[in-house]
Formats: structure tokens, C-alpha cells, sequence
């Protein structure tokens, strides 16, 4: 179960999700979920676009793809 906190800040209230290695968490962009940052899947009874932020954290750390210096042409 990810971890959520909110806090005010010069008005503004953010929230803050830390995740376990392997968790999921889908972010409500609508601003219309009852369990708001979390998505309730209430956007589809709504019209327009929005659906939700998908947030995966990794299991372990993944290697990066390591970029190639670019050579002058
Ligand atoms: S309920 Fe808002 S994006 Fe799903």
C-alpha cells in the first residue's frame, strides 16, 4: 500500500506518494475521485480524455542505457 501525505504550502496543498519496490499506484488527473491523488476510476462516468497517471516504482534498480558521446559530423 504506497504511503500518501499531503501538506500545505503558501496556499497550495501537494501530496506526496512513496511507493515500495514493485508497487502501482494509478494518480487521478481528473480531480473528480473520491480518493483523490488516487484514481476511483470515476473518470469514466465523465466526459473528456483524462484518465489516470500510471506510477510504477521498479523492483531493483534497472540499468540505464548508457548514451553514446556524439561525434562531430
Ligand atoms: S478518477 Fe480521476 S483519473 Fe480516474
Amino acid at each position: 500500500m504506497p504511503n500518501i501525505t499531503s501538506a500545505e504550502k503558501n496556499g497550495h496543498i501537494g501530496h506526496f506518494v512513496k511507493l515500495q519496490p514493485g508497487e502501482k499506484v494509478l494518480l487521478c488527473r481528473c480531480y473528480k475521485s473520491a480518493t483523490f491523488p488516487l484514481c476511483d476510476l470515476v473518470h469514466q462516468k465523465h466526459e473528456g480524455t483524462f484518465g489516470p497517471l500510471v506510477v510504477e516504482a521498479l523492483k531493483e534498480a534497472e540499468p540505464q542505457p548508457t548514451r553514446q558521446p556524439s561525434r562531430p559530423g
